[in-house]
């Protein structure tokens, strides 16, 4: 079969909300699971999302009409909001918390309308814009980049970063 950058993306927003539905189906006593789970979802989720911001999206941006450019912007300005936001809220829960619960539920929701306007949108425009070839030298490209060194480091950083900013929201409350 041939490769696709726009399928294996899709196949890791499925993951994902594979995880937040799994995640949904926890008690306040599950802390354990909590962390697991919300671990494997910033596993999977920050390599996504940073690849998509430093390849994806500026070759997309290169080949964008008006409309591409407007989905481009609502795209980042959704991963901005969950970087930002939505993720440091989640870091000062406490998982034996309802808040937790609630603000976990708010991430998978932010989660899965990205994702869908992605889909929906701008995979529909990539494929466009993209060759079949295109496709799948992104595709071999992305899963080179996942097993670097650059990208383990990357991870680690984004991880630290949502701890940090999670601790002083968490200060703020
Ligand atoms: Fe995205
Ligand atoms: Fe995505």
């Amino acid at each position: 079969m041939t490769r696709d950058i726009l399928k294996t993306l899709k196949t890791e927003h499925d993951e994902l909300r594979g995880l937040f539905a799994e995640l949904k189906e926890t008690t306040d006593r599950g802390v354990k699971k909590r962390e697991g789970l919300l671990e494997k979802i910033e596993e999977a989720l920050i390599p996504h999302a940073k690849w998509e911001e430093k390849v994806f999206y500026p070759a997309f941006k290169e080949r964008a009409d008006r409309e591409g450019l407007q989905t481009l912007a609502e795209a980042i300005s959704e991963h901005h909001a969950v970087e930002n936001s939505v993720i440091p809220e989640v870091h000062a829960a406490d998982p034996s918390t309802p808040e937790f619960a609630g603000r976990t539920k708010v991430f998978g929701e932010f989660v899965d309308h990205h994702a869908k306007e992605e889909e929906k949108t701008m995979f529909k425009m990539a494929r466009e814009m993209f060759s079949a070839n295109e496709l799948a030298q992104f595709d071999e490209q992305y899963e080179d980049w996942k097993q670097s060194d650059a990208a383990s480091a990357l991870i680690a950083m984004e991880k630290t970063k949502a701890g940090v900013k999670g601790a002083v929201k968490a200060m703020a409350q």
